[in-house]
């Protein structure tokens, strides 16, 4: 698929991408999983969001954020002038880590090539990383390397990838704020300013 591929294309190649990740046993967590997540949304939005990995409910359902941490997600997805159903929403690790550990640096590197294999079929002119494992692997992309997700959080990042420039905006993970107020409001405050990012065409 070229760079004008239709929707259509690129919905076959994430079905056939999520049909691999169904099969995959690259790493332990194949083992423990209930059902893989590969994600779901819009992929024709060129809009992106990058959680972490699947929790409990994800794992059951092979959904990705419908617990607690995805509904405050559509909500703030909501704050940025989107809705959840115009996104596309991943992992960088399809499938549960065990007690919903973090998972691991050789589960992202096994499950690395699925996510990358998707956003090469998107495309997308934006990608939100959620938290630090998805912020890491996504800015290594830019070759930065990355403390912590403090540091480089709220801000707009140009990376140049296989099919273009995409920003990608960092921001915490929407677990931090669920029992945690201050975290709350930082994630508020940086998907406001998603939203102008938005508005100005995602360039600044
Ligand atoms: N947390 C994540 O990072 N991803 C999910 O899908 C759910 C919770």
């Amino acid at each position: 698929a070229g760079s004008n591929a239709s929707c259509g294309d690129v919905l076959r190649a994430l079905e056939e991408i999520a049909g691999e990740i169904a099969k995959c046993e690259k790493c332990p967590l194949s083992r423990s999983r209930t059902h893989t997540v590969p994600g779901e949304g819009n992929p024709c939005s060129g809009v992106v969001f990058i959680g972490e990995a699947p929790g409990r409910n994800e794992d059951l359902q092979g959904r990705p954020f419908v617990g607690a941490a995805g509904a405050l997600l559509t909500e703030l997805i909501s704050l940025a002038g989107l809705s959840r159903e115009e996104v596309f929403i991943t992992n960088v690790v399809k499938c549960r880590p065990p007690n919903n550990r973090e998972p691991r640096e050789e589960e992202i590197a096994a499950c690395l090539p699925y996510l990358l294999a998707q956003l090469r079929a998107i495309k997308p002119r934006l990608i939100v990383t959620l938290g630090k494992h998805s912020t890491k692997t996504i800015l290594r992309m830019r070759g930065m390397s990355v403390d912590s997700i403090m540091s480089v959080r709220g801000k707009a990042y140009t990376v140049n990838a296989e099919w273009g420039q995409v920003t990608v905006f960092p921001t915490l993970h929407p677990a931090a704020a669920l029992y945690n107020p201050a975290m709350r409001k930082v994630l508020e405050e940086d998907f406001r300013f998603l939203r102008g990012l938005l508005e100005g065409g995602g360039q600044r």
